[in-house]
């Protein structure tokens, strides 16, 4: 594909916060899709090893690290360098998605981003609970912040993979599996519609189920923490503790679980680290595997879209959802050394780029479990030789994070009054229709696979063996 489409035209600066892995991938996605004033394109970050990338492409690099003190003085005048209606694409670690967000919309200015980031210091904090370290309580002020405010310039919440493009997968899968079972029913139009579908349709729940096969031409040397996208944001979920929307087909809470007494209430949290949490899934090139119960802010925002509340605003349907990530070879070693040493991190990070990367492909889609055909997966299979061939500057991790954040910002700019939206809220088919060309082979795929399958084996176990689709034969313990 050569001739890509231009989806829109930005009128203002755009300025992208944060050039790392997914920041190098996003510019010649943007640079393909959108008209710009390049004159009038920054990005800002602190590492400045970016800049000669930034500055061929004809874009301006500003040295610095936005901090709660600085971001609106550096920001206002990037935002509003030549009028127009700017545009805010945060691709950053450490800084507050929120705070950015908010002063975005003061502006007037359109804003994305792929995860709900705090400032510094969040993620590490020994002296808050644990249930202040949630993602939970994360999208909770992003929530609060939407009520406070409703309407006004759009702020696109967590349109990343996953966060993202997965909540689209997710209703394309349930139109998917509706037309296969034979439930005749209209495409739903509202929150409520789709949660009745999925209600109607049987969905117990949604594993976000994921495996990263790619892998690297050299082997992981020790003592270095080798991903394939941001090792600082992977460690910070990880060690926040696992985290799930919660279910209302599950009868057994596990022992060392927390429950919210404020907010949504869709999700609980576990006393233990996502990243060091094991869980039973299934994707089509592993079939069955371990994947890690690491925290997103889609475990939540999918359970409370799908949930179907009675007069009283008593939760009478919510499916389970969380993510089970198998992450690259390596990453699982590097999980492995850094859990094994207490959970300190190692001081060498690396992020693999498509060079180093000898084959392999990033699985991730959507498990729809519990419902008459068992279970279904929808997803990417996105290889690292078809993004090289697709774009440059990223493996097939990064591309499809990229293109689906290229997705939510034709949305915005379509859509430029929405106010704060979450990837859940926006036009699936319209989202997709922008992204797919990015995406590898798109497939569905059944599975007669349960988490009881082939137990118990040598040992007793404790499982429920009258519904096989409870957390408690998912967790792994
Ligand atoms: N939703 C998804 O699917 C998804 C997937 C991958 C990554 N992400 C998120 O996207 C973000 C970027 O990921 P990445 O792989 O590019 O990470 P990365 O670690 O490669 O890059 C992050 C960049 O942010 C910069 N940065 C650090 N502090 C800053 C500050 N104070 N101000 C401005 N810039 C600062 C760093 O110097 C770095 O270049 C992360 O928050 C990550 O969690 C989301």
């Amino acid at each position: 594909m050569t001739d890509w489409p231009v989806h829109g035209a930005i009128s203002g600066p755009i300025v992208m916060i944060g050039f790392g892995s997914i920041g190098k991938g996003a510019l010649p996605l943007i640079e393909r899709h959108f008209k710009f004033d390049k004159a009038r394109m920054a990005i800002v970050d602190p590492d400045d090893s970016g800049r000669a990338l930034a500055e061929q492409h004809g874009v301006t690099f500003v040295k610095s690290a936005l901090t709660s003190e600085n971001y609106r003085d550096l920001l206002r005048p990037l935002l509003t360098n030549g009028g127009g209606q700017a545009f805010c694409v945060n691709l950053s670690v450490d800084t507050s998605s929120l705070a950015i967000m908010e002063f975005c919309r003061e502006l007037g200015a359109l804003y994305i981003d792929t995860v709900v980031e705090p400032w510094p210091g969040f993620y590490f904090d020994k002296t808050k609970g644990p249930e202040a370290r949630t993602n939970y309580a994360l999208r909770e002020t992003v929530l609060a912040a939407r009520r406070k405010s409703p309407g006004g310039s759009t702020a696109v919440s967590c349109c990343g993979a996953n966060p993202g493009m997965v909540s689209w997968f997710v209703k394309q899968a349930m139109l998917n599996l509706a037309k296969d079972i034979g439930v005749d029913a209209p495409e739903p139009k509202t929150r409520e519609e789709w949660a009745a579908l999925a209600r109607r349709l049987g969905v117990k729940g949604v594993h976000i189920a994921e495996r990263d096969t790619q892998r690297a031409k050299h082997p992981k040397p020790q003592g270095v923490f080798v991903n394939t996208w941001s090792v600082e944001g992977f460690v910070s979920e990880g060690m926040q503790p696992a985290e799930l929307g919660w279910g209302t087909h599950e009868t057994w809470l596990p022992p060392n679980a927390g429950q919210h007494t404020t907010g949504c209430g869709a999700a609980i949290y576990l006393l233990q680290p996502g990243a060091n949490t094991r869980v039973r899934s299934w994707t089509p090139t592993a079939q069955a595997q371990y994947g890690f119960l690491v925290t997103h802010n889609e475990s939540i925002s999918i359970a409370d879209f799908f949930t179907v509340r009675d007069t009283d605003g008593k939760a009478v349907y919510r499916p389970t959802c969380h993510y089970a990530y198998h992450p690259s070879d390596d990453a699982v070693l590097s999980l492995h050394e850094m859990f094994g040493q207490g959970g300190r991190v190692q001081d060498k990070h690396h992020i693999l780029d498509e060079h180093e990367i000898l084959d392999g492909v990033d699985e991730l889609g959507v498990l729809l479990y519990g419902h008459a055909k068992n279970a279904y997966w929808y997803g990417s299979q996105l290889s690292v030789e078809e993004t090289r061939r697709l774009a440059p500057y990223q493996n097939a991790t990064g591309l499809q994070v990229t293109s689906a954040v290229l997705a939510g910002m034709v949305w915005a700019l379509e859509n430029p009054d929405a106010g704060i939206v979450e990837a859940d809220e926006l036009d699936f088919r319209r989202c997709l229709e922008i992204q797919t060309p990015y995406l590898g082979p798109v497939v569905g795929v059944y599975t007669d696979w349960t988490p009881l399958a082939d137990r118990p084996g040598f040992f007793p176990e404790d499982i429920d063996t009258k519904d096989p689709w409870q957390f408690r034969n998912v967790l792994v313990r």
